[in-house]
């Protein structure tokens, strides 16, 4: 996984890094993210599209890790930025990511957020749904602001992945539907305002795709939809948006194809369907997250309880869970896993990680070979870097762990762990409630 290894004493380290070291000085639950990876990954899906010779944009869905430093280091790698909420285009500002390069999502964003996006200038709004295209009209009008627009069609191509995470099927919250007129109708609503720039069509079809088929239907479908246009309406897309999902290698199950391959097929996929419709080849944008900082990041926790139950199971807890990772409770998904003090010691034992939640789901993973395991070891869970920290929530009033980021032997934090204060910050006492000690 990324740039981890295993040095002399046996430790496993991470970017050059002995993990048990970051342990220990940052404490744990602990995610490190391995920087040189994540900017291998950027330079993959670059050369791919250079190697194609078309116009591209690669921007960062930030949904799967938000920092300010994840953001400035997108920005120095050239990409652009996927937000979906004030929250995420206010972590751009605060980075100082250029504002041409964001682009904003989401199926319900609010008028303030739209106003915000607008009085910003990002790049551009992924226009999802006909109550949010009224109100952008609105908004621009008011504020007397262009913005550049990119409609989201659902181009009804089913992704094959679990299915809270696919999109682009045609019964889903998101987008215009293709086939019943509403995208077409949307596209002439856009074309007419004079505020609004139709840039081009966006389709993400879902998550953790294993296929590229899925992304040349998509284009298929798109361009079956322009060619049955083209008699009742003049519209040629200079941008055609394929989304992110782009799968990772989780564990054993998880065959990803090489990062070009997607690039390859839906690149010539649109160079075939432009030349059937003698029409320039769009430039083509995508919105990777996962594929970008997934397999970058590795969750380090201390184990503590051990509960053998014989002839049943073995379970052993760690300081975290469900709280940094819900993944597996959410999506049954699976994380492999090594203890970081005990690289190299061979596997005695199959134990099941328990997180620390007051709930059974609270399961990391079931039934995984590690050396024998005692309290103070530190477990080393991979492919953590995408929707864990992003995800993670208070539960149970636990805290939410440092982040840090590794590169060339050096570490650094960039998120601090939180604090017992943070949880009660905004906390106020109820003036009704009459105590003696207040
Ligand atoms: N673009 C759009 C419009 C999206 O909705 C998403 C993800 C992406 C790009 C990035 O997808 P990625 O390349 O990261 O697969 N929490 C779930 C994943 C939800 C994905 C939501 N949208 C998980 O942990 O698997």
């Amino acid at each position: 996984y990324g740039t981890s290894s295993v040095n002399q004493e046996g430790h496993l380290t991470i970017g050059g890094v002995d993990a048990t070291t970051l342990a220990e000085t940052y404490g744990t639950p602990l995610f490190v993210y391995d920087v040189k990876d994540i900017r291998n990954r950027a330079h993959e899906f670059q050369e791919a599209f250079i190697n194609q010779g078309v116009n591209y944009q690669i921007a960062y869905a930030s949904k799967a890790f938000s920092c300010i430093a994840m953001v400035e280091l997108a920005d120095e790698l050239g990409l652009s930025l996927d937000v979906c909420s004030s929250g995420e285009l206010y972590t751009a500002l605060q980075a100082g990511f250029p504002v041409e390069r964001i682009h904003f999502h989401g199926n319900n964003k609010t008028p303030d957020e739209l106003e915000m996006a607008v009085k910003e200038k990002i790049g551009c709004i992924v226009v999802d749904n006909f109550t949010e295209l009224a109100w952008l009209m609105a908004i621009t009008e008011t504020n007397k602001t262009k913005m550049d627009v990119l409609i989201r069609i659902t181009p009804g191509v089913e992704a094959h992945t679990h299915e809270y995470i696919s999109t682009g099927q045609e019964d889903s919250k998101f987008g215009f539907d293709l086939n019943s007129g509403q995208a077409k109708k949307a596209i002439k609503m856009i074309l007419s305002h004079s505020f609004l720039t139709l840039q081009g069509v966006h389709s993400h079809i879902g998550s953790q795709i294993f296929k590229a088929e899925g992304f040349q239907e998509a284009v298929k479908e798109i361009y079956r939809s322009l060619a049955a246009w083209k008699e009742t309406l003049d519209y040629y897309p200079n941008v055609l948006n394929l989304g992110g999902g782009f799968g990772i290698r989780y564990g054993d199950q998880d065959h990803p194809l090489p990062l070009h391959v997607y690039i390859d097929y839906m690149v010539d996929k649109t160079k075939e369907e432009a030349a059937k419709l003698d029409m320039p080849v769009p430039e083509i944008w995508i919105e990777p997250g996962r594929a970008l900082v997934g397999e970058a990041g590795t969750t380090l926790y201390s184990i503590g309880s051990r509960k053998d139950i014989p002839d049943i199971r073995t379970y052993i807890s760690v300081d975290g869970g469900m709280t940094d990772n819900i993944r597996p409770a959410l999506y049954q998904a699976e994380y492999e896993a090594v203890l970081a003090n005990k690289a190299n010691e061979e596997n005695t034992e199959v134990v099941s990680i328990a997180g620390k939640c007051c709930e059974s789901g609270d399961m990391l993973i079931w039934d995984i070979s590690l050396p024998q395991t005692t309290q103070g070891d530190i477990l080393a869970v991979f492919s953590t870097g995408a929707y864990g920290y992003s995800m993670a929530n208070n539960y149970n009033r636990i805290l939410r762990p440092a982040v840090v980021f590794v590169e060339n032997g050096e570490h650094e934090c960039v998120i601090e762990r939180e604090s017992f204060e943070d949880l009660v910050r905004h906390e106020r006492r109820y003036s009704a409630v009459k105590g003696q000690n207040r």
